[in-house]
């Protein structure tokens, strides 16, 4: 299995209800290293270019808003399959469809305050590492 990257998000809910330790911990032992960390509290411009993806969905001004609405933590996961390991351990965006024992599941309240984001694929796992973190702010932990 290959070493990857992932960005992954601890949203204003989570960090609200003081669950990043909770949350890291999850993380570390599902097997994903923290090899970079930062808390910021997202401008608006910031999300609005971050989820531009979503830019015509009906959700996009009600996510912008949620995730301005307070400080997030961003990391960057290092592990073998870490994108795919990382959503596994969120479980479903909707978390009343989120598996037993998963982060949404257990911490989230709805699809929008879902606790935590994480990259879906390489492209974007490697975009979105790139929109918080310079290469010298990442410490790789795996040799
Ligand atoms: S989708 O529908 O498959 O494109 O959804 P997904 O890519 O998993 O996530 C979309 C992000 O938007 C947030 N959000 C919502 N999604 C769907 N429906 C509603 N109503 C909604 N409101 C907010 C959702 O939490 C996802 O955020 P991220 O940060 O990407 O996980």
């Amino acid at each position: 299995m290959a070493i990857e990257r992932t960005l992954s998000i601890i949203k204003p809910d989570a960090v609200a209800k003081n669950l990043i330790g909770e949350i890291y911990t999850r993380f570390e032992k599902g097997g994903l290293r923290i090899v970079a960390a930062r808390m910021l509290h997202l401008s608006k411009e910031q999300a609005q270019r971050f989820y531009a993806v979503h830019k015509e969905r009906p959700f996009y001004n009600d996510l912008v808003e949620f995730m301005t609405s307070g400080p997030v933590i961003v990391q960057v996961l290092e592990g073998e399959d870490a994108i795919a390991k990382n959503r596994e351990l969120m479980g479903a965006t909707n978390p009343k469809e989120a598996a037993p024992g998963t982060i949404r599941a257990d911490f989230a309240e709805s699809i929008d305050a879902n606790a935590v984001h994480g990259s879906d694929g390489p492209e974007t796992a490697e975009q979105e590492i790139n929109f918080f973190f310079k290469p010298e702010e990442i410490c790789p932990r795996i040799n």
